[in-house]
């Protein structure tokens, strides 16, 4: 079964996705940690992203793997790990645009497929509901204000050692947003039958026992 929990930036996916697949009982898979490691890899490369082909056969080349490890979901670029690597604003700032790249999508997407064809799988991500897994069990989309996004953000990144003001978050997330939505493949979007949560007014328990809430009930959509 496919719980796909899509949603803009911060708006607490990943918080809520693992804890949701902790109790569950449920693996865990961030999608937008592998384009942040593709991401982290072109930046450490000198492949061309605006040569498809070549582009194609270099990504066929990178191994990511995420892994659980002490409670933590770590993440690996051909064996090194880059977990705290993949949250720096450098990869932020340039993550859209990487991630828009058609070959980059395909490739991940199949990766995605491929993984979660193993069992029972959380998926958080962008276009969860919508591409990769269109016939999901079940499909949240998570939407917070942008002022609440930013505290979040600002608190994730202090943990990490960087400090960012919540003004220049919100313009990030913003303009994130703006990127991953109006792109032509597989843009941000609610799922027409996703549930919507939103989560500015919600602590983290209390937005992961809603979502528990609903898969405990038993399906009344087509699964077809
Ligand atoms: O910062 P936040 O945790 O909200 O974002 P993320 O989930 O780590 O995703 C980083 C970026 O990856 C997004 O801004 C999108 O550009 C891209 N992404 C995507 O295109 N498709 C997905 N399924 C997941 C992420």
């Amino acid at each position: 079964m496919i719980i796909a929990i899509d949603g803009p930036a911060a708006s607490g996916k990943s918080t809520t996705a693992k804890l949701v697949a902790e109790r569950s009982g449920f693996s865990y898979l961030d999608t937008g940690a592998m384009y942040r490691a593709v991401t982290y890899a072109v930046l450490q490369s000198r492949v061309d992203l605006a040569d498809e082909q070549g582009l194609a056969e270099w990504l066929a080349l990178q191994d990511i793997t995420q892994r659980w490890e002490k409670g933590t979901c770590r993440v690996y670029l051909n064996g090194t790990d880059i977990t705290a690597a993949i949250r720096s604003p450098e990869v932020t700032r340039r993550v859209s645009e990487v991630s828009a790249i058609p070959v980059v999508r395909q490739a991940m997407v199949r990766l995605q497929r491929t993984l979660a064809a193993q069992g029972d799988y959380v998926v958080e991500g962008r276009d969860i509901g919508t591409v990769v897994f269109p016939d999901a069990e079940w499909k949240f989309f998570l939407v917070a204000d942008d002022e609440t996004r930013a505290k979040r953000r600002q608190k994730d990144l202090e943990q990490l050692g960087i400090h960012q003001d919540i003004s220049e978050l919100v313009r990030e997330i913003q303009e994130r947003d703006r990127k991953d939505s109006s792109r032509a493949h597989s843009p941000l979007r609610k799922a027409a039958d996703a549930i919507e949560v939103d989560t500015s007014h919600l602590t983290i328990a209390e937005q992961v026992q809603f979502i528990l809430n609903q898969i405990k009930q038993p399906l009344t959509k087509e699964t077809s």
